[in-house]
């Protein structure tokens, strides 16, 4: 789909990129040329991940453990990329943390968890790394978010309250940075497997992955290429004059529920028929 070298001599850090859907992301990035660092709080799943993509690629891999939680840590992680890489050219906050739970049985701190990884997690490296763009005019953020960012959801408030900030401020920054010749875009996915979501999500044995997979008009998950394709294309030049866009990568799954009357594609075609002769039956004079 691109050309080999889309992301050549680009440095891209992807936090978050020691599994899932980070992990899909960051190989794509470096099967397309560029410098990868991946970020997350587990040392070992960081090596094993960055040997992985190293040997499939050819490509330089730096693996940094950062708590995204962690100001200084952040910052820790931004000087030793430039260091070793000379500049950071993209950005992809992909790390999350997410739970499902009915709000009344949350604590004051299970909400603050998630807001702290989701939202103040993503503020502390878009404010390092956008210092280093800045000096550098100009780089892309790249902002995973969900669709219920803008539908909310019962039963992941935390999430979704977090996710709805990163998403306000992407459209923020987009013009706010947009004169250091920073572009500034998120991604809303719906539900791609992973083990990190999955098992935290969907927990076998009530059905959920079913039902998950019923709401969607493609009537299946998304696939993590799909994804990285979609965050190459965002991630590089081709994309020079998308700034402040969130793409929605779901096979339809929030449409589906937003419109009033699409559960009338649950009803059979004889029933149809029947409805239509009732019709023209009556509209005879
Ligand atoms: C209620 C919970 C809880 C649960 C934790 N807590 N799990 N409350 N239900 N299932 C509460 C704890 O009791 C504690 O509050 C507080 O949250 C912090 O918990 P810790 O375990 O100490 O936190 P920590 O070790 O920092 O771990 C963070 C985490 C964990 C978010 C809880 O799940 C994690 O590390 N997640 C990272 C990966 C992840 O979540 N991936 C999924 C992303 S998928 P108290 O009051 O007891 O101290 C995603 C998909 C979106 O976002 C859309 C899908 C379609
Ligand atoms: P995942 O594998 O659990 O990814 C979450 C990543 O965040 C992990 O690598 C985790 O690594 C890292 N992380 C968590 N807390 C961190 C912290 N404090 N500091 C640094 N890193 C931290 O799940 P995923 O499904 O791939 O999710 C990736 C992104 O896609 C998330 O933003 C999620 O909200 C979004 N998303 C996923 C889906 C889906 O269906 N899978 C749908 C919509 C949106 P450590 O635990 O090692 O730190």
């Amino acid at each position: 789909m691109f050309q080999k070298d889309l992301l050549k001599n680009k440095t891209i850090i992807v936090t978050g990129g020691g599994s899932g859907l980070g992990k899909s992301m960051g190989l794509q990035f470096s099967e397309l040329g560029a410098n990868l660092v991946i970020t997350s709080r587990r040392q070992d799943v960081l090596d094993q991940t960055a040997d992985e993509i190293s040997s499939a690629t050819g490509g330089k891999v730096l693996p940094i453990s950062t708590d995204v939680r962690e100001p200084e840590q952040v910052k820790a992680m931004v000087s030793e990329t430039v260091k070793k890489f000379g500049e950071i050219n993209g950005c992809l906050n992909n790390a999350a943390g997410n739970f499902i739970s009915p709000t009344e049985n949350l604590s004051e701190n299970a909400f603050k968890t998630v807001l702290d990884i989701v939202l103040q997690g993503t503020f502390n490296c878009t404010l390092a790394v956008g210092k280093e763009m800045i000096k550098n005019n100009g780089g892309v953020f790249l902002n995973i978010v969900t669709t219920y960012a803008w539908t909310g959801s019962g039963y992941v408030v935390p999430s979704a309250a977090a996710k709805a900030g990163v998403l306000s401020m992407t459209r923020s920054l987009a013009v706010e940075w947009a004169k250091y010749g920073i572009r500034t875009n998120a991604i809303a996915p719906g539900p791609f497997p992973t083990k990190g979501a999955w098992d935290r999500l969907a927990p076998p044995g009530f059905g959920i992955e079913k039902k998950m997979k019923n709401r969607i008009p493609l009537k299946r998950f998304g696939e993590h290429i799909e994804l990285a394709n979609l965050a190459s294309f965002l991630m590089s030049d081709g994309s020079g004059y998308i700034n402040g866009e969130v793409v929605t990568i779901d096979g339809g799954e929030w449409l589906q529920g937003a419109g009033q009357f699409n559960e009338l594609g649950k009803i059979p075609k004889l029933v149809w028929a029947g409805l239509d002769k009732m019709r023209k039956k009556k509209e005879k004079p």
